[in-house]
């Protein structure tokens, strides 16, 4: 399927403006969604100048009214065909601390409810004109509840059972569905942390590996592949092997305290 209108939200940074860029490529439309209005400009200068057609929609997307009437007046515009749920944040608990409450709600807000509804409001015209692909951008983090990230691990988690089941649904319709589970990819978001990251790509492998699997259609697809072997082993361990391997995280999954960082691969 050549796709002529597509929506991204997240497309300021990281693996959404890296996604936009690979689809730019493509000659659909490119409807990018984020706060960051001169980041998102910026892209849209970028994409034009390599011949590219693209809009920016600086718009916080957990402020449900106003970004459901901006996705229900592109697809009324401009019928989207491909809808790529990536926008997200990856914020830590730590015990004690005032500020769970906030960095919960968030996480809840944005990864969860956010991602859903943007599928949602455009699955609607898709499903209605039989044509169309949906795109949840989860995370290898929602295979197991992970030390330190209960929110994240239970938003993605939640994600990806939602995208599974959103398949039984528009599948008849014509409508296919993707689950991207990233392993860790270099950008601002875990530019941030101080952990170790196995097995870290770059942004623009990641964007290109993105990139195959939804123009290929593939249901699910976790990345690099040396992640995608250690999350099937953490998703089919037992109970009492993974409670074991998480208390070996007790440290971080009270504060927060990491080990050192490593450098990205490309
Ligand atoms: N990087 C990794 O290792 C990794 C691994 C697994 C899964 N993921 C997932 O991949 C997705 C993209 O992550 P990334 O690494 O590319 O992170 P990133 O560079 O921090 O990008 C996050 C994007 O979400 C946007 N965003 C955040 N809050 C928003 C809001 N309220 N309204 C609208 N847009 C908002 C940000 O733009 P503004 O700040 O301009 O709004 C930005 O464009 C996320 O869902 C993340 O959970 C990433």
């Amino acid at each position: 399927m050549k796709y002529k209108s597509i929506v991204i939200t997240g497309a300021s940074t990281g693996l959404g403006r890296q996604l936009a860029l690979e689809f730019a490529k493509t000659g659909g439309t490119l409807h990018l969604i984020a706060r960051s209005k001169d980041a998102l400009n910026q892209l849209v200068s970028e994409i034009e100048n390599q011949g590219g057609k693209a809009f920016a929609y600086p718009i916080d997307i957990t402020q449900t009214d106003e970004f459901v009437a901006l996705l229900k007046s592109i697809d009324e515009k401009d019928p989207v065909d491909l809808a790529i749920a990536n926008a997200g944040w990856a914020g830590k608990l730590s015990y004690p601390s005032e500020t769970n409450i906030d960095v919960a709600k968030t996480i809840a807000d944005l990864n969860f409810k956010a991602a859903i509804i943007t599928l949602e409001t455009l699955a609607k015209g898709m499903v209605e004109r039989k044509r169309g692909h949906l795109v949840g951008v989860s995370s290898v983090a929602g295979f197991r509840g992970l030390p330190g990230s209960a929110i994240y691990s239970a938003s993605k988690a939640g994600f990806t059972t939602y995208l599974e089941a959103l398949r039984f649904s528009t599948k008849p319709r014509r409508v296919y569905v993707t689950d991207i589970r990233p392993g860790f990819v270099y950008t601002p978001l875990t530019a941030k942390n101080n952990h170790p990251m196995p097995f870290i790509i770059s942004v623009q492998y990641a964007g290109h590996l993105m990139f195959n699997a939804i123009i290929q259609r593939k249901r699910r697809f976790t990345f690099p592949w040396q992640m995608a072997i250690v999350g099937a082993i953490m998703r089919n361990l037992p109970y009492f092997v993974w409670d074991w391997v998480g208390e070996q995280f007790r440290e971080r999954a009270v504060s927060g305290i990491k080990g050192k960082p490593t450098s990205p691969k490309t």
